[in-house]
């Protein structure tokens, strides 16, 4: 069976959480590798054109993936609303605390762009965008303790409340951050490439192909570890794309290492082909394990709206674009001087 069929209605609005999700998480991905990549930088000290690319585009591309976040919330109260309900409440100022999280992290990564900051010390810099990188990775752990806890069983909402608890701890919360922090690393890697293409070297594109091997490596350790805890079990219809997941990883794999072999158009065109594909099949893998381990909202038959969505998305999609090429029309021309 499909993931997209026979389930009352549900597939389409399924299938749009699958697609919109896929690119939420591309979008945080490039922007958890960048914010990582402008730290190790700073704390290297000098620059290279990779670091002076993700500090130019990093504000944008955060706004890019908040927005790209709204979709998928839509469709995940939709599908789910009374358990993203019962877990947002439970988490409560636990959950609430990355609004100001992500008002520091926008805030620092202007700061960043600034030429003050540009004339800091090492150390300073360095805290500025690690401190932007600390505020997003919390997110992420707030995002995934807050799936777990929607998926658990009313027992555990029952326990939390009682306890007057605020946290939900589960060790799968750290494994599938592990599997998001390596995905983040390879989109990230493949952003990158794109955006250096004209300025990179050959040693930039090594760096950035080492990067991201060693995410899809990391990634498919966290998925090892979810599997080893027991949390991983993938029903049938998610089967297919698991095995797509697989064959993605691969290909991704193949352009990194032909990125980090000197062969730069081919390892760009492998390892973005790959690494969008992978995070759609991620994406289907993770809602098959959730569409048959929890019930759907009760009143999803009669739920309408979704060519109003698909209109809206249009227009969000044309201004995104819109706003890209501002950002580029307006960055400088000189590359750094590298260090
Ligand atoms: C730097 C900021 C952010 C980071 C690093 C981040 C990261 C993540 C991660 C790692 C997940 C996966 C959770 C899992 O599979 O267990 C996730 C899910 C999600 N995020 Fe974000 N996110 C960010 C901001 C946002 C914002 C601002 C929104 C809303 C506008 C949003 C909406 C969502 C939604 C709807 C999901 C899916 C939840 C579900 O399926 O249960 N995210 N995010």
């Amino acid at each position: 069976m499909s993931l997209f069929t026979g389930l009352d209605g549900a597939g389409g609005y399924l299938l749009l959480l699958v697609v919109t999700f896929a690119m939420h998480a591309l979008l945080i991905g490039f922007v958890l590798g960048a914010a990582a990549w402008a730290t190790m930088r700073a704390v290297r000290g000098g620059d290279d054109v990779v670091a002076a690319a993700a500090r130019d585009w990093l504000p944008f591309a955060l706004g890019a993936a908040i927005t790209a976040g709204v979709a998928p919330l839509l469709l995940v109260q939709v599908l789910y609303q009374h358990r993203m309900y019962t877990a947002t409440l439970l988490l409560s100022h636990r959950f609430m605390a990355i609004v100001p999280a992500l008002i520091a992290g926008f805030y620092l990564l202007y700061l960043g762009k600034t030429a003050r900051v540009a004339a800091w010390g090492r150390a300073r810099r360095a805290a500025v965008s690690g401190a932007a990188l600390a505020a997003f990775v919390f997110v992420a752990w707030t995002w995934i303790e807050e799936h777990t806890l929607a998926a658990a069983a009313p027992e555990v909402w029952v326990a939390h409340y009682r306890d007057g608890r605020l946290v939900h701890g589960d060790p799968v919360i750290a494994q599938r951050l592990v599997v998001w922090l390596g995905l983040a690393a390879a989109a990230f890697a493949v952003g990158a490439a794109w955006l250096t293409r004209r300025r990179a070297e050959a040693t930039d594109l090594r760096r950035l192909g080492v990067v991201g091997l060693g995410g899809l490596l990391v990634a498919a350790g966290g998925v090892i570890a979810i599997d080893r805890g027991g949390s991983a079990s993938v029903p049938a219809p998610g089967m297919t794309w698991l095995a797509l997941a697989a064959v993605a990883h691969a290909v991704a794999a193949l352009g990194f290492a032909a990125l980090v072999t000197d062969r730069a158009r081919l390892g760009r065109g492998l390892a973005t082909g790959g690494v969008i594909v992978l995070f759609v099949a991620v994406s289907a893998v993770r809602e098959a394990s959730r569409a048959a381990r929890i019930e759907w909202r009760s009143t999803l038959v009669g739920a309408q709206g979704v060519f109003l969505f698909l209109g809206f998305l249009a227009i969000s999609l044309a201004a995104i674009v819109w706003c890209a090429r501002m950002v580029r029309a307006h960055l400088g021309s000189e590359p750094p001087a590298r260090t």
